[in-house]
């Protein structure tokens, strides 16, 4: 059986003496029986690597450059993260799709350049609502993992995929875990046409995961856990989600 993994998604949130309590709460609520990570804003990412050091909690960035150095102004490269102990690193968020145009190849190039620095990269897919709603779903999130698989050829084992429906992101609204597997189980038998390791690759939910409906979600054949933003940000709540998945 998989382990299940939950990833917390900070976003553009905290404070150093915020993130001090989360951490501290959250050590003081764990350990799980699943694999926990907070992908944390650059800034904090040496704070809370020297805080997490030696726990059962790893971290990770939300972000990387698609190039290893140079003249890439505000950008940040996969070997500074590796620098600072990154186990993981989010690409290809929806949030980074729409709002700074990521593409595809991108978001592969990006996965790319984690593997080759022994970051394991969070690759995001998903859906917006007018997508569901056209019944496009499944060839929107074939066409982002395709371009992936494409790049990253059989290494494609390494990654951990998160399939976030951009509609239940920060909304309230979750997909029903009957929808969320649907897609979950089209996920694995696409990676399963490009590696015979599929079946022990973790498949993530994102999108309003929460304490009340972790448990249903994370019990479907093909969920191996959550990535989760809003519920992050609370220990209590992020603690019952790891919990959840233990
Ligand atoms: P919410 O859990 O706030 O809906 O965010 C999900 C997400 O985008 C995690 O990456």
């Amino acid at each position: 059986m998989r382990r299940k993994l939950v990833v917390g998604n900070w976003k553009m949130n905290g404070s150093r003496v915020a993130n001090a309590d989360l951490l501290a709460e959250l050590k003081a609520a764990g350990p799980w029986n699943a694999d926990v990570a907070v992908c944390v804003p650059f800034p904090y990412i040496g704070e809370v690597a020297l805080s997490l050091q030696g726990e059962a909690i790893a971290w990770g960035a939300q972000d990387c450059s698609a190039h290893a150095s140079g003249a890439y102004t505000g950008e940040v490269a996969v070997p500074m993260l590796a620098e600072f102990g990154c186990r993981y690193v989010i690409v290809g968020h929806s949030e980074r799709r729409a709002l700074h145009g990521e593409s595809d190849q991108i978001v592969a190039e990006k996965a790319r350049i984690a593997l080759a620095h022994k970051l394991v990269p969070i690759v995001c897919v998903g859906e917006t609502l007018a997508e569901r709603e056209g019944e496009q779903t499944d060839a929107v999130v074939k066409r982002q993992l395709s371009a992936v698989i494409h790049t990253l050829g059989h290494c494609i084992s390494q990654v951990v995929v998160a399939y976030e429906p951009v509609w239940a992101i920060g909304t309230g609204r979750t997909a029903t875990p009957d929808q969320a597997q649907a897609v979950h189980a089209l996920l694995r038998k696409q990676l399963k046409a490009a590696t015979e390791r599929a079946d022990d690759m973790k498949i993530l939910y994102g999108g309003s995961v929460k304490a009340d409906n972790a448990a249903q979600l994370f019990a479907e054949a093909d969920i191996d856990g959550g990535l989760i933003g809003g519920a992050s940000l609370k220990a209590a709540d992020f603690a019952a989600v790891c919990r959840a998945a233990s």
